[in-house]
């Protein structure tokens, strides 16, 4: 009997002592299982006296059920206690913000160059295209720049291997090649890639222009002024003011150069206008006769008008950033403003 209040002293402590249902485990295999101290102590009640045998399996008995109730509480105290514990360790924080994905955006120039094409598409012009590597005779030849031409040395001309293909220098070969496959009326407008060996904070070797093409009948200049007027003072989104300086171009005449009022100082003089209070953004002109012709227009019967900016100079002056260059550095603290 005294063996017996020890041992349950001992199991109880075991009870109390296991951390987990593994040790738990334990606990009941050493006491309980085959070769098992209270097992052992079952087995040995043989070997007692008759009149000590009925007792002594009493209390046995009694001891062990009480154990593994003990054993049974404890054990499902410890399963819960697990439970909760896994499920305080995964718990998802539903008000947590979750992780977003990096979300690109539309490249300035890119933005500029699709507001331009709806403020021309809403005023009834169609977009037209044409390839980046040129012939000499589009963007030369049939815009009334023979070889030898002065005009030419200006555009610093990439020349593909055989000299016989560039990198067109502008966007106005496109308006040979529609005039060629179109019949007046044409309103039209270009956007695309030019190339030229040019490199500083105002010029890129690579930048974007917009060429506009208007053929029909009686098309004067001052349908040019007021397209240009228009255009401008829509896209700027301000009555700026706008003039138009004589100029040359050989496959217009009369030529001008257009000056915008300039967008960061209205005209007070700064320095991104070189204090003039002007900023140069396109050439135009009327339609030279002879390129008219050449593309099989009757000069005659039809007069055009025609004009071409940079469409990364307006971006420029749009967003106000001071460097073209900027744009093509592919800094996206950069680029990132402008989402
Ligand atoms: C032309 O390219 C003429 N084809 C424009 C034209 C079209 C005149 C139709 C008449 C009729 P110009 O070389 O000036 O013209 O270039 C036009 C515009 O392109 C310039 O006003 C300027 O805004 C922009 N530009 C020229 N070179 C660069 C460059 N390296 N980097 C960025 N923009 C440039
Ligand atoms: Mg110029």
């Amino acid at each position: 009997m005294q063996a017996l209040d020890e041992l349950i002293g001992h199991v109880e402590a075991a009870i109390a002592a296991a951390g987990d249902e593994r040790d738990l485990e334990q606990v009941r295999v050493a006491y309980f299982g085959k070769k098992g101290e209270v097992t052992a102590l079952l087995k040995g009640l043989g070997q007692l006296p008759d009149d000590q045998r009925r007792a002594a399996g009493q209390a046995i008995n009694q001891a062990r059920d009480r154990l593994q109730t003990q054993l049974e509480a404890r054990r499902l105290a410890l399963s819960a206690a697990q439970l909760d514990s896994r499920i305080a360790a995964e718990t998802i924080d539903v008000t947590l913000p979750g992780r977003r994905s990096g979300q690109g955006g539309l490249h300035p120039h890119t933005q500029t160059m699709q507001r331009i094409e709806t403020i021309f598409r809403n005023a009834g012009y169609g977009v037209a295209t044409g390839p980046e590597v040129e012939t000499e005779y589009y963007n030369f030849e049939a815009l009334n720049i023979p070889a030898h031409h002065p005009a030419r040395a200006m555009h610093d001309t990439f020349y593909l291997e055989g000299g016989e293909r560039l990198l067109r220098t502008h966007t106005s070969p496109v308006q040979a090649r529609v005039m060629e496959n179109s019949e007046p009326p044409i309103r039209i407008i270009c956007p695309g890639k030019v190339y030229r060996v040019d490199s500083d904070m105002t010029h890129t070797p690579m930048f974007h222009q917009v060429e506009g093409l208007v053929v029909d009948r009686d098309i004067s200049f001052s349908d040019l002024k007021g397209t240009v007027i228009d255009f401008l003072r829509v896209f700027f989104e301000a009555e700026l003011a706008v003039r138009f300086r004589p100029s040359y171009f050989p496959f217009t005449e009369p030529s001008a150069e257009v000056d915008v009022e300039c967008v960061h100082c209205r005209g007070e003089g700064c320095r991104v206008c070189s204090q003039s209070g002007w900023l140069e953004v396109m050439g135009c002109g009327m339609v030279h006769p002879r390129v008219l012709e050449m593309s099989g227009i009757d000069a005659e019967t039809y007069t055009g008008f025609a004009f071409g900016f940079g469409v990364d100079r307006l971006s420029m002056l749009y967003y106000s950033v001071d460097d073209l260059r900027l744009f093509y550095e592919n800094d996206l603290r950069f680029l990132a403003q402008f989402r």
